[in-house]
């Protein structure tokens, strides 16, 4: 499309693109939500479904995303705007981007208070976790959620940073932060991971993430399987989108969807490996849940060789993960204002910050003050985080499928995705019928028709 491609900004190379984007996939969800899946859904049962779901549904959505957002040119919104006119299709379609732009800012608001959890327990890293027991480690954890002004200090300070960093622009604020915290991260995996092989039980981890079990596979499984693919690629929620408006023509974004899938991935696995390989090595149990890293983890860090240098490193490398994708969800909705409403970069960069600080406050909230404020059963994180990754990722993710697949013309799609032949078409019935009827079925799980 001759869209006006050279008034906005451009990531400087491909290799950034990537950067950026696998700082955006590789967050809380790999390293927090991932491991712990993995622990309550019977191990290598779920890594085997969800690996499936990475190849069959994630990547092709991965793809459509960015082509959505690079032929668009545009905010989610205007994105989306500027391909339906160009498939004669109707201008409702902007409501995706809408979906994409709000979704993402609400999940920045508890995304801010959980990366604030994070960084709590790095300056208790740094104390040690020396002579703890399973007992004060649940105690000093429980100390931290009844507690607003450490959980509403924490969110801010991380609201912050990333305001910080958002600020200074794509490439300047960006694609720097992540030139930074990116290498550093896969540096501290690389680390753990060796800790892994050589000082604690890589074998019982292996064992536990890849030991073949199919009879293990039930629907639950399939289903958190699939939402976590949505949620780590950090799928239909207009970053994908928005990041992908910024890449140059000419750059194949099957080959670049594909290394950014294989880094997300590949975290996942050594995080999960090495997460195993310690509490393995120290007879702890791994279906914990979501307290995994926050209470077993620490409990082995106490008891292992070197185990406070490990810990150290081990909730930086949490916190890097949380901020780079914590950026990725504040540009859809600063491009937005800017584009739309002529708003400065600042103001709106400020704007959006502040409107999830804002709700944060309330989810840093719902778990001491404000416990008791339900709706449908679900206190104001679990509602926000059903709302979004349960129901906004999956729905904008179907709409994407559904317009990539069926609504734009055949050959704009190949025109800008830039595969020919065989690999085309494999790519084109992934998005055309794998991913909606998968999708479908998660949704008539999450409303409770099945499963
Ligand atoms: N992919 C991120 C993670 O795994 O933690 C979360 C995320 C980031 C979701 C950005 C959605 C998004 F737009």
């Amino acid at each position: 499309m001759s869209s006006p491609s050279s008034v906005r900004a451009h990531w400087s190379s491909r290799w950034a693109f990537i950067l950026v984007t696998a700082g955006s996939a590789i967050g809380l969800g790999n390293i927090w939500k991932f491991p712990y899946m993995t622990g309550t859904n019977g191990g290598s049962a779920f890594v085997l479904v969800y690996l499936a779901c990475i190849v069959g549904i994630g990547v092709p959505l991965l793809m459509a995303e960015t082509m959505l957002g690079r032929r668009g040119q545009g905010n989610p919104v205007d994105a989306m705007r500027s391909v339906a006119t160009e498939a004669g299709a109707n201008q409702l379609w902007q409501v995706v981007g809408a979906i994409g732009i709000l979704g993402a800012s609400l999940i920045l608001s508890f995304y801010s208070v959980v990366a604030g959890w994070i960084l709590d327990y790095t300056v208790l890293a740094v104390h040690g976790f020396d002579g703890m027991s399973k007992d004060s480690l649940s105690a000093i954890f429980s100390a931290l959620l009844a507690d607003p002004w450490r959980l509403i200090g924490w969110h801010s300070l991380f609201m912050l940073l990333n305001l910080l960093v958002v600020i200074g622009g794509v490439t300047g604020g960006i694609e720097r932060a992540n030139k930074i915290l990116m290498p550093a991260l896969f540096a501290i995996v690389l680390l753990l991971l060796g800790y892994g092989i050589v000082a604690a039980d890589m074998a019982a981890a292996v064992r536990f993430m890849f030991h073949f079990e199919p009879q293990a596979i039930s629907a639950t499984v399939i289903l958190s399987a699939m939402g976590h693919a949505f949620f780590t690629l950090s799928l239909g929620m207009g970053a994908i989108m928005t990041y992908g408006s910024y890449l140059e023509r000419g750059t194949s974004i099957a080959r670049t969807c594909l290394y950014i899938t294989l880094a997300d991935t590949g975290i996942a696995l050594l995080a999960g490996l090495s997460i195993f390989a310690i509490v393995f090595a120290q007879g702890l149990e791994p279906a914990a849940g979501p307290g995994l890293i926050l209470q077993t983890l620490p409990l082995a860090f106490s008891q292992m060789p070197m185990g406070n240098i490990v810990g150290v490193l081990f909730f930086v490398l949490v916190a890097f993960a949380a901020w780079t994708s914590a950026i990725s969800l504040i540009e859809p909705a600063t491009s937005f204002l800017v584009e739309r409403t002529g708003l400065g970069r600042k103001p709106a960069v400020a704007a959006v910050c502040f409107v999830a600080w804002f709700i944060g406050i309330a989810v840093a909230l719902s778990f001491n003050l404000w416990s008791e404020i339900k709706l449908f059963g679900l206190n104001i994180f679990d509602l926000l985080d059903t709302l979004t990754t349960k129901m906004l990722m999956p729905l904008a993710g179907l709409l994407i499928a559904l317009f990539a697949g069926w609504v734009m013309k055949r050959a704009h799609v190949a025109d800008e995705i830039g595969l020919q032949g065989g690999a085309f078409r494999l790519w084109y019935g992934a998005v055309r019928y794998v991913s909606p009827v998968a999708i479908a079925l998660i949704f008539l799980n999450v409303i409770g028709v099945i499963g």
